[in-house]
């Protein structure tokens, strides 16, 4: 991956921040005294659901005063604002590569610790027996970084990318930008034809199972952003997850998704499983 060992833009190489004066000036003095730590990083990004951009940013402006760093660890992205954490997706090379692809757009970046979690899972996931899914692949940007990060093909497992890759006026699912180019499915093909373990199949989920579907399933990604898909791509994944198998779900913890949640909890508790809901709005399943 190009650009691996630059330093992402928003990164900061010294501590640079100004005196604190409120409670937390012990944790700072403690850096000040030369304790060997990390130089801070930041990053802000694009988020979901704003109404007022100009009232976000005056917010986003008033903390960064409000705070013991002045922003300076700063993390605004994805619907995710945090302050004094460090950030280590910022300093994963692979990661970093992906904030600096100049091919990747702004959304693709600052969705950066829902994939650096997706990254690490299916990481985990490459000991597990089984194959690899993605239920929603869209134009294929997160499937391609796990083949990129993954040598998938030496493991001896495929990868199965599902979408419609396809809108029209009426359809259930949501419209995606990338959904108006009517050759989105050839594009996605062309996109991972250097790949022979990677098999793409269009159609609707769980009805395009019928053209391929994995014996057994180490790793799989759901984000269709819709209950019914969901709920039946989960009725066939979970009694093909192996021992130690991954299922990520993108829009678990999203409340404006709730209802995915709401459809797949009891689909969940059935097979005796359970999930945790993290901060990026995914959900994680471990069997
Ligand atoms: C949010 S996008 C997926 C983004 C992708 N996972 C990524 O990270 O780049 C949601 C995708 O789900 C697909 N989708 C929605 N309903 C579907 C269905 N019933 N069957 C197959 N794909 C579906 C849409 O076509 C869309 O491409």
């Amino acid at each position: 991956m190009k650009s691996e060992n630059a330093q992402p833009p928003a990164m900061r190489t010294r501590l640079g921040v100004e005196e604190p004066d409120d409670k937390w000036s012990g944790q700072m003095d403690e850096q000040k005294q030369g304790r060997k730590g990390l130089s801070p990083g930041s990053m802000i990004g694009s988020h979901f659901n704003i109404v007022d951009q100009e009232k976000f940013a005056s917010a986003i402006q008033l903390l960064k005063e409000s705070l013991w760093d002045k922003g300076a660890t700063l993390f605004s992205a994805d619907n995710l604002i945090t302050w004094n954490k460090n950030l280590s997706f910022l300093r994963d090379p692979f990661c970093y590569g992906i904030l600096t692809d100049e091919h990747a757009s702004l959304s693709e970046k600052s969705i950066i610790w829902r994939t650096y979690i997706l990254l690490h899972f299916a990481e985990f996931a490459c000991a597990v027996e089984g194959d690899f899914a993605e239920f929603g692949c869209y134009n294929g940007h997160t499937a391609l970084q796990i083949v990129r990060k993954l040598d998938l093909g030496a493991l001896g497992k495929r990868l199965y990318l599902y979408d419609l890759f396809e809108w029209k006026e009426g359809d259930a699912h949501t419209r995606h930008i990338g959904l108006d180019n009517p050759n989105m499915y050839e594009d996605v093909c062309e996109r991972f034809c250097a790949f022979e373990f990677v098999r793409v199949i269009k159609g609707s989920v769980p009805g395009s199972f019928e053209q391929g579907f994995p014996e057994k399933i180490a790793f799989a990604h759901i984000d269709m952003n819709h209950p019914d898909p969901e709920v039946g791509a989960l009725k066939a994944i979970l009694p093909r997850l192996t021992r130690g198998g991954v299922v990520i779900l993108d829009d678990y913890g999203w409340w404006g998704y709730s209802p995915q949640k709401v459809a797949l909890d009891p689909i969940i508790r059935e097979h005796g499983l359970k999930v945790l809901e993290l901060p990026t709005g995914q959900g994680l399943l471990i069997r």
